[in-house]
């Protein structure tokens, strides 16, 4: 595992409307927080970027010593509408103020405006929700539920899908969890990657599911798109899978934990291929702040057991700020801005992948969700994933990047899939937003990206050259 170093080191300042760089990175200051972090917790956190939080609001994110980022991870996925969003500070104040910050799932006000709210904007047939705290959580809940709905025993995913790290969830995912001591509970079909299927999607799908018996499974569970690569599943094989699970009385689950409000340009991704599942899962983006999931279904598959419930699920503050998020989300149009900013940055992407159509290979992009393929410089097209199943990656590359970021004050997740593969998902939903109101400004934004793009390929092509962490450059740290 990769160890960033904790060691400040100089790095040239910036001063910029978005980013501050005043002090050795990391700070020298908060050095003993990002030691105790690695001593006394998992080591895990050796592979986080060695700034320390103290303060984020919107789309910035700052150390205690005044060294200020762009955030383009968004928490990975959390903070759509923003980070400390005031309507949604707002709404947890008042209910710490009102003195109600704990009610296990008794009656609160707090929760009836949430679960109306969630219901209006879910497809007409679901009906009910469950709120529970985290999305591993509503996976493992919304697997219990279609257990006890069919009858069955097993259930479907795909072989490099995610769906969260406890034991249930971990053996829904893909490759990459041989840990899991059940594996027969699960059958991982393979993902219709745009460019890995030969045959159409329809012909794929039917291959997928000819060995199968189909009365064996209760569900069928789905991301709308990969979050490793952001590869969506092609809208005739969604539609395709749909009516194959109710032909057979399979539910159809959709985690929308990731891809949900708003992020890829619809209120879910599942909306793209118009089709209607039976069991929907929500966590991250739901608040944008405090933990909470929920499973949204129908009355008939969420009343089987009186056991729908947790000790936090419904927590009062997690709640009101879920209800203040979603509010806000709708008020301010950050779907449909998601989708316009998406539409803006895909054009420009398609133009860079024009201007040097030797280096970018394939862009994905819904929304304010995509990623960029890179080339190999040596032309090697081995797949993604390796024959073990592990995504492969060059651990030293991928915190290169990272770190070039964090000294250019900008936050980004990149994963770069060994040599000659980079992919970027673009995790801010509410990136800029004052840039958004005037049309000048819109394109100012997308260069954001663009530049960010380029940034990261010219550290790639540098690492190659020198095999060491590139500079940028001042001009394109300036723009920021
Ligand atoms: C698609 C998807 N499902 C499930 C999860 C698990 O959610 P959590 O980390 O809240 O348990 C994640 C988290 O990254 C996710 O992206």
């Amino acid at each position: 595992m990769y160890k960033f170093s904790h060691i400040p080191v100089d790095t040239p300042k910036i001063k910029t409307k978005n980013r501050t760089i005043k002090t050795k990175i990391p700070s020298p200051e908060t050095v003993s927080i990002l030691e105790d972090c690695m001593t006394y917790e998992p080591a895990s956190m050796n592979d986080q970027l060695p700034v320390a939080w103290d303060k984020a609001y919107d789309f910035n994110v700052y150390d205690k010593s005044g060294n200020k980022w762009i955030d383009f991870t968004s928490s990975i996925f959390v903070t759509n509408v923003g980070h400390s969003n005031k309507d949604v500070q707002k709404a947890i104040l008042k209910t710490c103020k009102k003195q109600l910050l704990n009610s296990y799932y008794y009656p609160t006000k707090e929760r009836n405006k949430l679960s109306k709210l969630i219901i209006q904007n879910s497809p007409k047939n679901l009906d009910k929700v469950l709120f529970l705290s985290t999305g591993s959580e509503s996976v493992e809940a919304a697997i219990k539920m279609s257990l006890l709905y069919t009858g069955r025993k097993k259930i479907l995913s795909f072989d490099q899908g995610f769906h969260g790290k406890t034991m249930g969830s971990s053996m829904a995912c893909g490759k990459g969890n041989d840990w899991v001591p059940v594996k027969s509970f699960v059958k991982h079909l393979p993902f219709p990657n745009e460019w890995g299927i030969k045959s159409s999607p329809e012909n794929f799908f039917k291959q997928s599911v000819k060995n199968l018996k189909p009365n064996e499974y209760a569900a069928f569970i789905i991301e709308p798109y990969q979050g490793w690569s952001a590869s969506f599943l092609p809208t005739e094989y969604a539609q395709k899978l749909e009516s194959w699970c109710k032909s057979n009385g399979i539910l159809l689950i959709v985690d929308e934990i990731q891809s949900g409000f708003g992020r890829t340009g619809k209120f879910f991704a599942f909306e793209h291929f118009k089709i209607s599942p039976d069991i929907i899962t929500c966590a991250k983006g739901i608040s944008s702040s405090l933990p909470l999931s929920c499973v949204i279904s129908k009355s008939s598959i969420v009343d089987t057991s009186s056991s729908f419930n947790s000790t936090h699920g419904s927590n009062p503050a997690a709640v009101a700020a879920s209800t203040a998020s979603i509010n806000y989300l709708i008020k301010n149009k950050l779907v449909e801005q998601s989708k316009n900013k998406g539409d803006l940055m895909l054009k420009f992407l398609k133009e860079w992948q024009k201007e040097q159509p030797h280096l970018i290979k394939r862009i994905s992009c819904r929304g304010l969700l995509a990623s960029v393929f890179i080339n190999s410089p040596d032309g090697n097209d081995s797949d993604f994933v390796d024959d073990n199943g592990n995504h492969r990656c060059n651990e030293e590359i991928k915190a290169a990047a990272k770190e070039t970021h964090l000294h250019s004050s900008m936050l980004y997740y990149v994963k770069v899939s060994n040599f000659g593969r980079l992919y970027n998902p673009y995790s801010q939903l509410t990136p800029p937003r004052e840039y958004v109101h005037a049309k000048e400004k819109l394109i100012k934004e997308t260069f954001v990206f663009k530049t960010t793009n380029r940034i990261v390929f010219s550290l790639y092509l540098d690492y190659l050259k020198t095999k060491k962490q590139n500079l940028l450059l001042q001009a394109e740290r300036e723009m920021l």
